[in-house]
């Protein structure tokens, strides 16, 4: 039977460590990017692949995500009376209206596939996608995401988006191990989350965008811890693959690392320059600084 993919799940449980002090008390996933926080642009690229279902899997302290998704009516009236219209617009059309959100808790920081299998109950049985925030796409003619939902639809198989990455980052990803030689997508024949240095199956590190098939859920039911004591996503995967075609797809689009300081930095300097109420002040503004 073919399936639409509808639901996507974001997980957003995170303590975000790697931004404290600002993480202490506002989300990783609402910093922003110039002007939108950066959960927004996943849910963006979720929207234009055909999702209609958004799942955060959430913890405390992390309330102004269900705030920025949900109506503002005190600051709806305020800019009524103000006749800021295009402000007005601006606060309604976060979400299209058919586009609904659902919230559901994880109570304990288990690990990647501990979160997605928070969402089991509301996924049901059906495929589904799977967003990590800090991991920032950039392609607007093509989202990645809609590109992994192609791979699926066409294959009926699960799908992991996979970039070539220099030998000394694969320690910081899950890599794939593909029956042949990658031509835009490939069969894969084994996944390892952080691999020790050398021992990489390839160089195609695992980036944030996945269409998994519902057995999925089964599979992290009865996982056991695995790199760094958690729950691993990628250990799923890995046996996923023993029963059902999984594939890599080197997705086309800049990625920008957000889980990063760097990565967050580099995507506000090119989200900025594409602005278009900045762009061509912020280029000024960079080329006086004469680096
Ligand atoms: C997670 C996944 C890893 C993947 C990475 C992509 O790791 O476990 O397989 O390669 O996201 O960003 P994390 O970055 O949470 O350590």
């Amino acid at each position: 039977m073919k399936h639409v993919i509808r639901k996507a799940v974001f997980p957003v449980a995170g303590f975000g460590t790697r931004f404290l002090p600002v993480t202490k008390s506002i989300p990783k996933e609402m910093l922003p990017i110039v002007d939108k926080p950066m959960i927004q642009y996943a849910v963006e690229e979720a929207v234009a692949a055909g999702i209609r279902e958004l799942i955060f899997v959430t913890s405390a302290n992390k309330n102004s995500i269900g705030d920025y998704f949900d109506s503002n009516v005190e600051l709806e009236h305020l800019l009524k009376r103000q006749q800021k219209y295009d402000l007005l617009k601006m606060v309604q059309n976060i979400l299209p209206e058919n586009v609904s959100c659902v919230f559901v808790r994880q109570h304990a920081m288990l690990g990647l596939g501990h979160a997605i299998l928070c969402a089991r109950d509301v996924v049901g049985d059906e495929p589904f996608a799977i967003l990590l925030v800090d991991d920032v796409i950039d392609n607007n003619k093509n989202p990645c995401l809609k590109q992994l939902v192609d791979v699926y639809e066409k294959e009926q198989g699960s799908v992991v988006a996979v970039q070539h990455l220099a030998e000394e980052e694969l320690s910081k990803y899950g890599v794939v191990d593909l029956a042949g030689v990658l031509d835009h997508y490939a069969r894969m024949v084994g996944v390892v989350e952080k691999p020790k240095a050398g021992n990489a199956p390839s160089h195609f590190g695992v980036v944030g965008r996945y269409v998994l098939t519902p057995k999925i859920f089964e599979l992290l039911a009865d996982m056991r811890p695995g790199a760094g004591g958690e729950i691993q996503l990628t250990d799923a995967i890995a046996q996923l693959l023993e029963d059902e075609a999984v594939f890599a797809l080197e997705f086309e689009g800049k990625r920008y690392d957000c889980g990063s300081k760097l990565g967050y930095l580099e995507a506000t300097i090119q989200y900025g320059l594409k602005h278009p109420e900045i762009s061509k002040d912020f280029l000024k503004m960079l080329k006086a600084l004469k680096l």
